[in-house]
């Protein structure tokens, strides 16, 4: 079980996709316990019941297009609210070490001195397609999974992704901040022989009531997203054939 918190050290509070059903048992005892918690947009903004009455909340969300904290300045109220004393939760969406940014924030707190503890979570790379009704794996279908982000577009100058080598993987291939860029991912990974016929999955906030899944082959899951908002998740590989729709759009 988790010990209890400390004052002056900072918890890493992986939250998974958003109902707060879904997170961990330490990492609701950690919820409880907190001084001040900071906050992330996909954190499960229903564990704040938990949370103490007197204690504080600080809303860090870093939207993708919106208004924004820097990393630099989540960094430093973390260092902050420990040096004065506090027990410092820092609750994210899914596990905040899947594309959660949650080492930068460790190595800052490492090298401020603050003694940091990280639990993990429930990612919304394995979550999400469950929710659905999509296993990542499946004996006899497909032995491995790869999860990517389509946060920048395939050819980009700071994309380090070998499409080609994902396209031959075998693995069923999970799209992570990749609404944007969808059908420049699908289309690359045609282009370097994936078939166009493979099932496609998108599911858009798994977990919450208003849950959405579109499905469609490789070549038409792009337009089958069409209006399809963030933050949503991508399955792409035989498996999507399980998906249970909440909204099957049909694709000419
Ligand atoms: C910055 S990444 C953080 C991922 C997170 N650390 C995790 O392990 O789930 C944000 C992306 O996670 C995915 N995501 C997180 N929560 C989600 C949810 N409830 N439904 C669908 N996608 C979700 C989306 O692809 C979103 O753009």
């Amino acid at each position: 079980m988790l010990a209890p918190l400390c004052p002056g050290t900072v918890t890493l509070v992986s939250g998974g996709p958003g109902d707060p059903g879904l997170m961990t048992v330490a990492g609701r005892a950690a919820v409880e316990q907190a001084d001040v918690l900071l906050v992330d947009h996909l954190a499960p903004a229903g564990a704040l019941a938990w949370a103490r009455i007197d204690a504080e909340v600080v809303d860090v969300a870093k939207l993708p297009r919106g208004a924004s904290t820097s990393q630099e300045r989540i960094n430093a109220l973390l260092v902050e609210h420990a040096r004065a004393g506090r027990r410092v939760v820092r609750l994210k969406g899914g596990d905040g070490f899947v594309f959660g940014r949650g080492m930068e924030e460790v190595l800052a707190c490492a090298e401020a001195g603050v003694p940091t503890r990280v639990l993990p979570g429930v990612s919304s790379a394995v979550a999400v397609p469950a929710l659905a009704g999509i296993p990542v794996t499946h004996r006899g279908v497909v032995h491995g999974f790869s999860v990517i982000s389509g946060h920048v577009p395939p050819g980009h100058p700071t994309c380090t992704l070998d499409y080609a080598a994902l396209a031959r993987a075998g693995t069923s291939l999970v799209v992570l901040m990749g609404v944007a860029n969808l059908r420049a991912v699908t289309d690359e990974l045609i282009r370097h022989g994936l078939s166009a016929d493979t099932p496609a999955a998108v599911i858009a906030r798994g977990g919450h009531p208003d849950q959405e899944v579109r499905v469609a082959d490789l070549a038409g899951i792009a337009s089958a997203a069409v209006g399809i908002a963030p933050p949503a998740v991508t399955v792409i590989g035989e498996v999507a054939r399980y998906a249970v729709p909440t909204l099957l759009q049909e694709v000419h």
